[in-house]
Formats: structure tokens, sequence, C-alpha cells
């Protein structure tokens, strides 16, 4: 039975909680996934937030199979992901391994790009013909004067993805910290091994885009990996995991599609490309 007096106790929690993630936001300004700060409100929250509204080059967006151009020149994704020590970090709209200068790049268009950090979105921010998926992970990769590549590997449930073993404990630990936990500060996590995320990637699509929260930073190139054969899996247990330290209205942090605004999406496929040279 609750008494009067624990159930005070557990209001004032929930209060304090509910305080805590509103006042410790990106930025100092809060975004949401709904309602009044929700995606339509995001380019009037901020100066800093216009391109959100104004932008015309925004992601994420639907792929039409059918609509992307194969292109020959395209290379294969240079991956150079080894293992690498990283921090935890609840953003209070989503969670995100960081990496501190580390050696792990990724090669887009002959250019070299460095990992910083990687999150998650539920449900996928990517559609591919309309088909929206269970999950999006989101690798964010800068250059040394700030240009960005973001490289997005759509999941289904099914299997657990070895790779989320890894960060198992310290997302149950953010979880626990809840209310105590300051918003954004990162949990050590150790050595991660990156190179189960250098499969895939016979198949992808390329195009120029945003970050797909707010600022909405454009000029992004966006490689989404997207083998229909071989979606990539994560158990629906995992997924739980991965969005239970958030607050309720950010367990699904997926902004709506984008207009694509004459755009153009690219295709890299390994298998038209051997054809193609034979
Ligand atoms: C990770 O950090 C620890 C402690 O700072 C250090 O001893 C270790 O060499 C680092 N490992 C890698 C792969 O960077
Ligand atoms: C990253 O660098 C900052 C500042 O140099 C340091 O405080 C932090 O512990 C580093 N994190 C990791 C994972 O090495
Ligand atoms: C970053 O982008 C700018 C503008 O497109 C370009 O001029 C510059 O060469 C790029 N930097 C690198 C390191 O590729």
């Amino acid at each position: 039975m609750v008494t009067p007096k624990k159930s005070a106790f557990y209001v004032a929690l929930v209060y304090t909680c509910f305080l805590v993630n509103h006042a410790c936001d990106h930025d100092g300004v809060r975004f949401g996934y709904s309602g009044s700060t929700g995606p339509n409100f995001w380019g009037s929250l901020s100066p800093n937030f216009l391109l959100c509204s104004k932008g015309m080059n925004q992601s994420p967006i639907d792929i039409v199979k059918d609509k992307a151009i194969y292109n020959l020149q395209l290379e294969p994704l240079e991956r150079d992901y080894t293992a690498t020590n990283a921090t935890i970090v609840d953003n209070v709209f989503n969670i995100a391994l960081r990496y501190n200068d580390t050696a792990e790049t990724i090669k887009v268009g002959g250019i070299k790009y460095k990992m910083k950090q990687l999150h998650w979105h539920l449900p996928s921010e990517h559609t591919i013909n309309g088909q929206r998926f269970a999950m999006e992970l989101h690798m964010v990769h800068f250059t040394e004067d700030d240009n960005i590549t973001v490289v997005e590997i759509l999941y289904r449930y099914g299997k657990p993805d070895p790779f989320l073993f890894q960060i198992k404990e310290q997302l149950a630990e953010l979880h626990a910290e809840g209310c105590k936990a300051e918003k954004g500060d990162p949990l050590p996590v150790g050595v991660v091994d990156m190179t189960e995320l250098k499969q895939g990637g016979d198949r992808y699509y390329k195009y120029v885009g945003s970050l797909s929260a707010p600022p909405c930073t454009e000029n992004v190139i966006c490689t989404v990996l997207a083998e229909i054969t071989h979606v990539r899996e994560m158990s629906k247990e995992q997924a739980a995991d991965l969005m239970a330290p958030l607050e309720g209205s950010y367990r699904h942090n997926s902004r709506p599609l984008q207009p694509l605004n004459g755009r153009k999406v690219q295709l890299y496929d390994k298998s038209l490309k051997i054809r193609k040279v034979m």
C-alpha cells in the first residue's frame, strides 16, 4: 500500500525529474518530438534553428528506389573502424556514444572524416519506398573544418545486435540514475569495438541533406545503408533499453520526412558495379 506520505514523495520525485529534464536541454533551448516544441516548430524556437524551417535540403527523406540514380563513380565505403574509448551520454533527446579524437574514420568521395558520435532514433527516420523501419543508427563524422557526413543504418526487429551488448550495462546505469544524473554528464564505457558496424555497405543511397535534429545544419552528406535483403537487426528488448533512460516523449525521436526539393538520390550497388565493369 502506498501511504499518503510516500505518494507525496513520488509526486515530488516525478516533478523533480520533469524539471531536471527540461532545465538541461541542448543549448538551453528545449525542442521535442511532439506538441508546441515538436518538429513543426523547431525553426521558431531559436534563431540558431532557422534552417529547420527554412532549409531546402533537410533530412530525413523517403528514398524511392526507382528514382535513385545508379552512379558507377561511387566508391565502396572505406571505413577504418577498430576499437576505441567512448563515453555514453543522455542528451535528453537521444542516447549517444561520444568519441574523442579517435582514429575511427570513414572516407567518402575521397575525403576523410573522423567519427565523433553515434546515436539512435526510434522508429527509423528515413523510409525506403515509404517503408519505415524499427530503428535507425546515425554515425556522425566530421572533417577538421567541420564538414559533416552521417552514415545512417536501418534496423528491423529480430535477433539481438552484438554491438549493443557492449553498452548494455551502461544503458542500465543511465536508466537507474534517472533523476539523479545530470543530463549530458558522460559515463565512461571503456573500449568499444567498432568492427561490427563495418558490415553492410554493398548497397547504399547517398544524398545531400542535414542533421535531422536542431540546428538542422545543411550540406551534410547522408549515406543510408539499406540492403533490403540483409537489413540489420536488433531485439525489441535492446531497442527498449536504448530508449529507457529518456523521458517518455523522447522515446519516439523520429523527425517527419522532409521534401526533396529537386534533390537527387544516388545509388551505390556493388553487384551492379561488378556487372557493368565486366
Ligand atoms: C582507453 O583508455 C584507457 C584509459 O585512459 C587507456 O589506458 C587505453 O589505452 C585506451 N584504449 C584505447 C584503445 O584507446
Ligand atoms: C575526452 O576528452 C575530454 C577532454 O580532453 C576528457 O575530459 C574526457 O575524459 C575524454 N573522454 C574519453 C572517452 O577519453
Ligand atoms: C569542406 O567543405 C568546403 C565547402 O564545400 C570545401 O571547400 C572544403 O574543401 C571541405 N573540407 C574538406 C577537408 O574536405
